[in-house]
């Protein structure tokens, strides 16, 4: 059998800030990107799409070699992850392994915070799915969970707008509706992989008592320990440290963004 790549899946290009922290903390394994921008945001679409849309992708990237993709895409995890594991995985790939970032985030949340008070900002199908609030829950029921959709956020930075003067309304709207919901929130997560580019003015926005919480690193250390306790997974992947970016979109139009979310140029080919 031939050794393996990892797989990163995201609607579009979010998923690279994501592969940044993990490339950095594993450099040696091989990875496959995989952005579905022609069909992105996905943000707004209903579950069936979403899942849809993610099955397809990760198929395609299973047909590639991957063995492991990460749903590096809190909209496809929260909507997709799932019916995946349970339903697609046990009957169609049962050697085949798809995790997401929601729970490895959640498992962590309780370090961050001590108010017990966590802000969540995602798009409407993250926060309307109430992954968060549940997983949260799971590990940690003492936290009180507040969300905000910030459906203004991802075409912004899709656009390349999001450092303009015109996106200040839009993301102190929806900084301040957060607030507004409790004053005891002292961390707030960014529950979209497209956010941390956001970051320059949210750090101006929220009072700096207030952490803001990105999960490239989060995920990345979580990744490194699955691999830890998976030797039937690890043992399957690929370590010439290469990578490859794919994109369902224009390849040309990929590049000139991509950048800017994965810190360093990179060229790709159409899926
Ligand atoms: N980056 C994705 C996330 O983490 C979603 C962006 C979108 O397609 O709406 O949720």
């Amino acid at each position: 059998m031939k050794a393996s790549p990892i797989g990163i899946f995201d609607s579009g290009y979010g998923g690279l800030t994501v592969f940044r922290s993990i490339a950095d903390k594993l450099p040696d394994y091989n990875y496959i990107y995989l952005g579905d921008n022609a069909r992105s945001p996905y943000g707004d679409h209903s579950f069936e799409t979403i899942y849809k849309y993610t099955l397809e992708c990760v198929e395609w990237l299973f047909a590639k070699g991957c063995h492991l993709v990460i749903l590096a895409c809190n909209t496809a995890s929260a909507k997709a992850l799932r019916t995946i594991q349970q339903k697609d995985l046990p009957s169609k790939y049962p050697d085949r392994r798809v995790l997401g970032v929601i729970r490895p985030t959640a498992e962590v949340i309780n370090g961050y915070t001590s108010t017990k008070s966590v802000g969540v900002m995602g798009t409407r199908g993250t926060v309307n799915s109430q992954s968060y609030l549940l997983e949260i829950n799971k590990f940690f029921p003492e936290i009180k969970v507040y969300q905000q959709s910030c459906p203004m956020w991802v075409p912004l930075i899709e656009n390349n707008e999001h450092l303009q003067p015109g996106a200040d309304f839009f993301i102190s709207e929806y900084c301040d509706q957060l607030l507004n919901q409790s004053a005891a929130i002292d961390c707030v997560l960014l529950a979209c992989t497209h956010y941390p580019l956001l970051m320059p003015k949210l750090r101006n926005v929220f009072p700096s008592h207030i952490s803001v919480l990105t999960q490239g690193e989060i995920v990345a250390n979580s990744l490194a320990d699955y691999l830890k306790r998976h030797s039937e997974i690890e043992e399957k992947l690929a370590k010439q440290g290469e990578r490859h970016f794919y994109t369902s979109g224009d390849p040309a139009v990929f590049d000139e963004h991509a950048s800017i979310f994965f810190g360093e140029p990179l060229k790709s080919d159409k899926m």
